[in-house]
């Protein structure tokens, strides 16, 4: 056990539309970590919220007749009902209209501004809006954004710039000495082939957008989104008017973000960081981008679906495991009723719930309910535990969650293959094999016990319900988080409900 701080991040959202299922997944494998870093006694700091300010949130609230203010009002509530219907369990979610975060931002622009890396300039090229991102003619894609490729616009205006070309070298050389510094490994190698191809200073600010925060020392400016919005990490913890809060968290343990707002916090980020003199994060890790049966998610393809409509259908948990098991964090991903339901058919229904109601009804029908005593013996099933422990515990650290749940399911799978060839029903049928049967069944309590406890980050409603009917529990709050415990002598299970009922397809959309 370790009470080292652990401080994750997610991006902060725009406000400029409603959640859908890329944001969710994100938050959800923020929440993830956290809870597993928790279990572990990490001193977990997990921040979300959202990113308010600039000009692509001013057109939104125009265009719903709104002001700013009352339009990120309603769009800051929509994301907040949906992490508490998804349960994620963050520790702050900041906004960057919170006054604190605003005034720490103008303090800390001053502060580069004095460093001598912040100039006054003129910015002529193309903005995309979508994106909040400047870009110059060359980088254009068939005059698109080169990133989302939607129309660009031309811009002219008087604007503070950062220096960040001053800081190539001393990037290149901080990727050279962290290896890990930047993840998937994939994703790293494409920025350092940008970053070594051309690195130009950034424009930090914007004279046509009056909604942002000003420009300290020339009020006619706004401070550019992107820059308000990446400060939010050190904001967030206080920085720099409450140190003591800021350096119990700081750095970062990990900033997870999606693969399109790599530069911003790949190079831009650590860049500000190295002019404030402040330490930079231990880790990045950009994940992949899902598509909805195929297709990018848009608006104006009419797709994003709502997460609240699915977990509706299929629960917060089977929504939580699906998007965590069915594709490697840090590759792309395709989102379908189908697999979905698969999913919960096969991995939830048959491995996981099976498992638990065979052997609860096999306690009840040949223990009256009460799990029978073993000792931690080296059984097939002991050794398993084990090895399945390290290994979640090596995924987990590297962000490996579908690969973390394909340990946990081994686990379950050679749960479920005890019981094929250890044939309790045989064994019960002489006295003289009852304490076989007890030590068999014993030992699959155990086993499942384990399993919830493993489970627990993923998927925590059902982890507790795991232990509700294995009668661990006195309420459903407080879970048992403990790997490898036995249960109190005299522990009568309390079998319910099925876990994941089978859906037929034909139930989906
Ligand atoms: O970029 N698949 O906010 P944003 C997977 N405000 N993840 C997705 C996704 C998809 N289809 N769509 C969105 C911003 N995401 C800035 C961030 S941080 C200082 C400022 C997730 O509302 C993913 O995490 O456009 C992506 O990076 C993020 O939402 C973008 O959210």
């Amino acid at each position: 056990m370790s009470n080292q701080s652990f401080y994750l991040t997610t991006p902060i959202y725009y406000v400029n539309d409603v959640p859908h299922i890329g944001h969710s997944y994100t938050t959800i494998a923020a929440d993830v970590l956290a809870r597993y870093m928790r279990t572990k006694g990490r001193d977990v700091f997990f921040l979300t919220g959202t990113d308010e300010h600039g000009q692509k949130i001013e057109k939104a609230a125009l265009a719903s007749g709104s002001t700013p203010t009352q339009f990120v009002d309603t769009v800051v509530a929509k994301f907040k009902t949906l992490w508490t219907a998804l349960h994620v369990s963050n520790d702050d979610f900041i906004r960057t209209t919170d006054e604190h975060h605003c005034r720490r931002v103008k303090k800390i622009f001053q502060r580069i501004f004095e460093n001598g890396d912040i100039y006054l300039g003129e910015y002529e090229g193309w903005y995309c809006i979508p994106c909040e991102s400047f870009w110059i003619e060359s980088q254009l894609d068939e005059k698109k954004c080169p990133e989302c490729k939607r129309g660009v616009e031309k811009v002219r205006e008087k604007n503070y710039f950062f220096k960040l070309s001053k800081y190539r070298d001393a990037l290149l050389e901080f990727y050279d000495k962290h290896p890990h510094f930047i993840q998937p490994e994939s994703r790293r190698n494409e920025l350092l082939h940008r970053i070594k191809s051309q690195i130009d200073d950034i424009s930090v600010s914007r004279s046509a957008v009056e909604w942002g925060v000003q420009v300290p020392m020339d009020p006619g400016h706004t401070i550019y989104v992107w820059i308000d919005a990446l400060l939010n990490y050190i904001t967030a913890l206080g920085y720099d008017d409450d140190m003591q809060r800021f350096e119990r968290h700081w750095p970062a343990s990990v900033h997870i973000i999606g693969k399109e707002i790599l530069w911003f916090h790949g190079v831009i980020w650590p860049a500000i960081l190295m002019s404030l003199k402040i330490a930079l994060p231990d880790k990045i890790f950009a994940h992949g981008w899902w598509t909805i049966e195929g297709q990018k998610i848009s608006k104006s393809l009419g797709n994003a679906i709502d997460p609240t409509t699915i977990i509706q259908l299929y629960g917060v948990d089977a929504y939580r495991f699906f998007l965590l098991r069915e594709v490697p964090f840090g590759l792309d991903g395709n989102f379908s009723y189908t697999a979905l339901v698969q999913r919960i058919n096969s991995d939830l229904g048959n491995d996981l719930g099976n498992l638990l109601q065979r052997t609860l009804t096999m306690i009840e029908k040949y223990f009256a309910g009460v799990i029978p005593p073993v000792a931690d013996a080296e059984t097939v099933l002991g050794v398993t535990a084990r090895k399945i422990y390290e290994k979640v515990d090596h995924e987990m650290g590297n962000l490996q969650f579908s690969k973390a749940l394909e340990a946990i399911w081994e686990y379950i799978g050679s749960a479920n293959k005890f019981i094929e060839e250890k044939k309790p029903w045989s064994l019960a049928k002489t006295s003289e094999t009852r304490p076989q049967l007890a030590m068999v069944l014993g030992l699959l309590a155990m086993a499942i016990r384990d399993i919830s406890v493993l489970i627990y980050p993923f998927m925590p409603t059902t982890s507790i319900e795991i232990q509700w009917q294995l009668g661990l529990l006195e309420n459903k709050e407080s879970p048992c988080l403990e790997l490898h415990r036995g249960f109190k002598e005299g522990t009568v299970v309390r079998k319910g409900k099925s876990l994941f009922p089978r859906i037929e397809l034909s139930q989906t959309q």
